[in-house]
């Protein structure tokens, strides 16, 4: 049957469908200790909805986050975190025509013969991108593991349809300037020109993709499981599980096929006495282990499927062809809303692999053994 887990030692279950009763996701491994509030999983979630209303979908969810287990006193207790939000803004009977009509470009055809025709098709199910609020939540927590480390991340967009990021900017100004706007480009003349593609699609009945750049500062060097859980194919992996990715990169990617060796081999040098690559070409990962420098994804969108322009497709109970326009509430480009899920995705992978590699203890913190009530101390021998 299906995989709804990612992650060995940092385990992410997510539950839920688009318009079922609520989504979320169990968290299992955790470490004991670590502080955690509704605050800090609110705060994260809320960053998913840009609040430009045009750029995106119309379904407005508050989105309250529940913590029902795994909390106590403020602290995470070991015990597996369920993390929940309910679905209240859903308007079901949009999709009532789609029961028999496939949506070119969605995943309504293979889930329908995969499922037998059982899943529950409603605002696209499973297959939607309501299912992102789980990662923001899991990798909300993801994050704060990560701060004991002083690993941060960061995301933004460098491409929407044709139009590209140009300018180099610095990481100070990514972090500042990504969400300033509802496109999630920190230079904002570009910013401008993506917020014009996105509406001249709109206006077309039409939609248009664009590319998330991702990148995790200070990981430490040696993280990953080489053979087969290195730690670029964990991130690619978690990448291409978020709905409407159609392309991953670390680094210079794709482009590295075409340049020779001479020029995409990062020299090394020693600096303040650490060592250092000269060029990041790698995108901070080497043999599937992370090599000190930062590490740079590129998560390619595709446009979304649901345009209310015309399409052929099928009548998959007569079938006849037939054509469909697609109503109801869609996000006429994907990219905004998904910048923060690429850096909770990326989070949820480093936390996992931290755990593994030992760089995160399985318990934050100690209580002193004095505070614990004087059954469980450990007792003398007589
Ligand atoms: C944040 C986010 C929002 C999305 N919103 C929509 C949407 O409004 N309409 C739509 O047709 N697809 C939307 N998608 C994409 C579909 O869920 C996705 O295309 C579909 O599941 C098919 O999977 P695939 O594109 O990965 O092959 C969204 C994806 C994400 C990540």
């Amino acid at each position: 049957m299906g995989n709804n887990t990612f992650g060995k030692d940092f385990c992410v279950t997510i539950i839920g469908e688009s318009h079922g009763a609520a989504v979320g996701t169990v968290v299992d491994g955790c470490p004991a200790g670590l502080r955690l509030s509704i605050d800090d999983l609110q705060g994260e979630l809320s960053r998913r909805i840009p609040p430009d209303p045009i750029l995106s979908s119309a379904r407005r969810e508050k989105d309250e986050v529940q913590i029902l287990s795994g909390v106590f006193e403020g602290y995470t207790t070991g015990a597996p975190l369920t993390l929940l939000t309910l679905n209240k803004d859903v308007r079901s009977q949009d999709y009532e025509k789609l029961k028999v009509v496939a949506r070119p470009g969605h995943a309504d055809f293979p889930t329908r013969v995969k499922y037998g025709g059982f899943n529950d098709l409603r605002g696209g199910g499973r297959a939607s991108g309501r299912l992102t609020a789980p990662i923001m939540m899991a990798g909300a927590v993801a994050k704060k593991l990560l701060e004991n480390l002083g690993i941060q991340i960061y995301a933004h967009t460098i491409q929407i349809h044709t139009v590209r990021l140009e300018k180099l900017l610095s990481s100070a100004e990514i972090k500042q300037k990504a969400f300033s706007n509802s496109v999630r480009c920190a230079d904002s003349e570009t910013a401008e020109k993506m917020r014009e593609e996105i509406l001249k699609a709109r206006s077309d009945g039409d939609s248009v993709g664009g590319i998330v750049e991702c990148i995790a500062e200070c990981v430490p060097p040696g993280i990953g499981e080489p053979f087969f859980d290195n730690l670029d194919g964990d991130l690619a992996k978690i990448a291409f599980s978020i709905p409407a990715v159609k392309g991953f990169e670390v680094g210079l990617g794709f482009q590295s096929s075409s340049v020779r060796g001479s020029e995409n081999n990062d020299p090394y040098a020693v600096v303040d006495n650490k060592i250092v690559t000269l060029t990041n070409n790698s995108g901070g990962i080497l043999g599937g282990l992370s090599n000190g420098m930062p590490i740079v994804v590129h998560v390619a969108f595709k446009p979304t499927s649901s345009i209310p322009k015309e399409q052929r497709t099928v009548n998959l109970e007569e079938m006849q062809d037939t054509t469909v326009q697609v109503t109801g509430r869609h996000d006429p480009c994907i990219v905004p809303k998904a910048v923060p899920v690429v850096e909770a995705a990326v989070a949820i992978v480093l936390a996992d692999h931290s755990l593994r590699s030992g760089r995160i203890p399985r318990v934050i913190g100690r209580k002193e053994l004095s505070e614990l009530s004087d059954d469980t101390k450990p007792q003398p021998h007589r």
